[in-house]
């Protein structure tokens, strides 16, 4: 049906083999695999970071929150443009989510600005996004948020292996949420990874991930345990093993990949420049070294994005939408979100168009040449 599609996975017999050879050993559950993706994982970030695998990106948000102990009463600062995971684990553990609008048109991540004309005196935390794969300004929201004594948390589901000034995304607040859903970057089907340079904090998160026991069924398995404690109350968060051998081999794969989609990227802004009626955000940024999870593009107000998305559509190009409004869901119309004007604005114009890492240079070519097509050829006749 599309010539081009928002997203394809980028595994080859590497990963069926992986699966295979985990099935095929008997462990399945949590485990040894598991412990090595932890840690070749924590071990791309730097030094001295501890990294839990979990079942998805949602749980690794949900988990940091509880280790925090953010709760009814509290009030958490999450950007306005992004997924409705942010939202949703604020309102899970009852706090109150509170919303910082983007920078500005060019960088659409919360800043430090953005943020502090939202703290009040019950602000307990700060979920921020590397939008886009796209780095925040690192340097002032850390200063601002350990001046006032208010918990950082990076939402990194865009984000595994970027950099602001050489550090990676993950390791400057008090935890990193990796996601690792299918379109993600490091894709396993569903995973995430929670990552604190905090041993207090990750031990939380630790137990809170398996039940709060003190030992796995590994562990038993192994004659390391014969029973367990249950030292504080948890869920069931874990990742598979079939999940953290794909993960082995993705992370194998992401830097060469991060890269790919850099060429990408740099095709794409490289043929929009004359397209009159687009804007493609995140140009001259400093200090960063992006990942390009997705390719996102600012329409015109002139441009109708239902009619443009379906002439895409007719032509073979899939396209989609990051991120619709909070205030349009009918879960948040009524909560008293706060308005957040450059987001909202955003959120009504942003078109976000195919991007992966198999994908060639002939299809950036493709769907460019459509997008002039339709913007800069029928619309002159229409
Ligand atoms: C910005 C952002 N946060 C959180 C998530 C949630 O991750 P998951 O789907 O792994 O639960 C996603 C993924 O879709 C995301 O894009």
């Amino acid at each position: 049906m599309w010539k081009v599609q928002l997203f394809k996975l980028n595994y080859n017999e590497k990963e069926s083999k992986a699966v295979k050879e985990t099935v095929d050993s008997g462990w399945i559950t949590m485990g040894e695999k598991s412990r090595e993706f932890e840690e070749k994982f924590s071990n791309m970030l730097g030094d001295n970071i501890d990294a839990i695998a979990l079942s998805s990106g949602t749980a690794s948000l949900h988990t940091a929150l509880l280790a925090l102990d953010i709760k009814a009463g509290d009030e958490v600062i999450i950007p306005a443009l992004t997924f409705v995971a942010d939202i949703n684990v604020v309102k899970m553990v009852g706090a109150t989510p509170i919303l910082a609008d983007c920078g500005d048109y060019n960088s659409w991540n919360i800043t430090a600005e953005s943020i502090e004309a939202q703290i009040s005196s019950k602000t307990k935390a700060v979920i921020l996004v590397h939008f886009a794969g796209y780095p925040c300004e690192m340097d002032k929201i850390v200063e601002l948020c350990r001046g006032r004594e208010i918990f950082l948390i990076e939402d990194c589901a865009h984000a595994p292996d970027a950099r602001y000034k050489g550090k990676a995304c993950g390791t400057f607040g008090d935890f990193g949420c990796f996601s690792f859903f299918t379109n993600k970057n490091l894709s396993v089907g569903e995973g995430g990874m929670l990552v604190s340079q905090d041993e207090e904090l990750t031990l939380k998160a630790k137990y809170f991930r398996s039940h709060g026991m003190t030992a796995l069924t590994l562990d038993r398995h192994k004659g390391r345990a014969i029973s367990y404690d249950v030292v504080q109350s948890g869920l069931n968060y874990r990742i598979d093993e079939m999940r953290s051998a794909i993960g082995l081999v993705q992370l194998e794969k992401l830097k060469k990949s991060n890269r790919k989609r850099e060429v990408l990227v740099k095709r794409y802004i490289d043929n929009l420049s004359d397209i009159k009626d687009i804007l493609v955000p995140f140009q001259d940024l400093k200090d960063v070294e992006p990942v390009y999870h997705i390719f996102p593009i600012l329409l015109s107000s002139k441009i109708d994005r239902v009619w443009f998305i379906n002439r895409l559509k007719e032509m073979g190009i899939q396209s989609s939408i990051h991120y619709p409004a909070f205030k349009d869901f009918t879960a948040f119309k009524d909560i008293g979100l706060n308005s957040a004007p450059i987001a909202e604005d955003i959120a009504q114009r942003e078109l976000t168009l195919p991007l992966y890492p198999t994908m060639s240079l002939d299809e950036v070519d493709l769907v460019c040449e459509s997008i002039y097509k339709i913007l800069e050829v029928e619309r002159e006749i229409l």
